[in-house]
């Protein structure tokens, strides 16, 4: 018996009772092995002594003390972190508890904006489909996951979205992969013109798209083009690295490597690695005096927000990245994992994909790799997948929708920066058996 509300209403689950390193151990002794970080989240591992000594210390002397009246010093210390690695001098980070609020924030600061600039018939935020920002009613708005949106009936607001940059299913027999880009870019323009320019608030887009399609890096040049449109129209441009931020990708922001600079950039999840709810809107300098020169402000804000504790555990977690240099690791561990994942499994009949970047990998599940045909939806692949994986001591991350709505399955793998050899070759050998037991062959 249980007086919980859990997220699946008939749902039962193993009770997690302690945690080190790559895995979690249930109240039974059950180990799990930690290939997803939940949800991208646990990026240092677990129990990292040098977070946990930082949040306890923080949390002794000054746990909470309202931002309405106050400011602390883990706030400023990590806001002044962040700014430093955004290349945009006099950048701002705002703080709040979680990715959804950091997407939000981000919406109205745009919204806002605009209103300070006299111009607020700039209101509709364009996304893509097959993107999930979030799950208040706002962000749940801009997310093309239909299985998601549909729960709400007509709730959300709808608007425009363009198909999102994906190469494997949207790019044409004969067509070379930069015309591709500039083809998925440009039809953002088109949209634009369609609903006219002084219309349009925002895009956002996520620069590695995540459990929508299972970890789909943009084609190079894709992101370069998507700037040039949004300052040709005057729209701003949204990264969402909720899930591909803080270092998942190998540099501290997905974006750098696509050569294009946000006008406001959100994390969360691995910002502060799991130890205490956290997020980041970073706006760039414009953004933030516009409204200080207008004298408008900005009108928003949360009980939470940059939470003394929180911040501590992020200031941390971005130390401990720094000082250990774990990117290192992400760059080097992230190549021999992909390697590791194309011998053992590129000649598998229903692995049509793998992909991604640094310690971000996806695997697509096809019933057919010539057609890329996924299976039929009462084959339920993807929540036997999920049962699979955590009967075999796995925890990744599998996804569905990635053809359209509830069509296509994959895995997401999001591995805490400290990964070993060893447990990559774990890792193989339970996809194997899991495999085995769901997919056959
Ligand atoms: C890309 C992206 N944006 C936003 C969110 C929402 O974050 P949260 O669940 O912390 O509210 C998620 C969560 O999975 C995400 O993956």
């Amino acid at each position: 018996m249980t007086a919980v509300f859990y997220r699946g209403v008939t749902a039962s689950y193993p009770r997690a009772a302690k945690s080190k390193g790559m895995y979690i151990f249930d109240e039974t002794g059950r180990k799990y092995l930690d290939m997803s970080g939940g949800a991208a989240v646990s990026c240092v591992g677990h129990q990292h002594p040098r977070v946990v000594e930082s949040l306890c210390q923080q949390i002794s002397s000054m746990a909470f003390a309202h931002t309405a009246f106050f400011s602390n010093a883990p706030q400023e210390q990590l806001a002044e972190k962040l700014a430093a690695k955004f290349s945009d001098p006099g950048a701002k980070v705002y703080f709040t508890s979680g990715g959804s609020e950091a997407n939000e924030t981000a919406i109205k600061m745009a919204w806002q904006y605009w209103r300070a600039k006299d111009m607020p018939a700039k209101k509709k935020i364009i996304s893509r489909t097959h993107s999930y920002h979030g799950n208040t009613l706002g962000t749940l708005s801009i997310s093309g996951n239909l299985p998601r949106r549909r729960v709400m009936g007509d709730l959300l607001i709808d608007w425009p979205r363009i198909d999102p940059c994906y190469a494997y299913r949207y790019r044409q027999a004969g067509e070379s992969r930069a015309d591709y880009a500039l083809r998925a870019a440009n039809s953002l323009e088109e949209m634009i013109r369609r609903h006219g320019a002084e219309t349009i608030a925002a895009f956002i887009a996520e620069p590695v798209v995540g459990a929508s399609l299972g970890v789909v890096p943009a084609e190079k040049g894709y992101f370069r083009r998507i700037r040039e449109i949004c300052d040709k129209y005057d729209i701003l441009l949204i990264a969402d690295e909720i899930m591909c931020g803080t270092g998942r990708t190998g540099t501290f922001f997905a974006h750098e490597q696509e050569d294009f600079l946000p006008d406001i950039v959100t994390l969360a999840k691995g910002i502060a690695g799991g130890y205490q709810p956290l997020a980041a809107t970073i706006a760039r300098h414009h953004i933030h005096e516009t409204f200080v020169t207008t004298g408008r402000g900005f009108s928003h804000g949360h009980t939470y927000v940059g939470h003394a504790g929180a911040c501590a555990a992020g200031l941390a977690v971005v130390n401990v990245i720094d000082d250990e240099k774990l990117l290192d690791n992400v760059r080097t561990r992230g190549d021999l994992l992909q390697n590791e994942l194309k011998t053992a499994f590129s000649d598998h009949p229903h692995i049509g994909d793998i992909r991604g970047r640094g310690l971000f990998r996806g695997l697509e599940i096809v019933a057919d790799k010539t057609t890329k045909q996924p299976f039929p939806d009462e084959d339920n692949i993807t929540k036997r997948l999920m049962k699979a994986t955590m009967a075999h001591g796995l925890i990744c991350y599998p996804g569905g929708g990635s053809m359209q709505d509830n069509l296509g399955s994959h895995i997401l793998l999001a591995p805490p920066f400290i990964l070993k050899p060893d447990h990559i070759a774990e890792l193989i050998d339970k996809l194997r058996a899991i495999f085995s037991d769901v997919l056959g062959g």
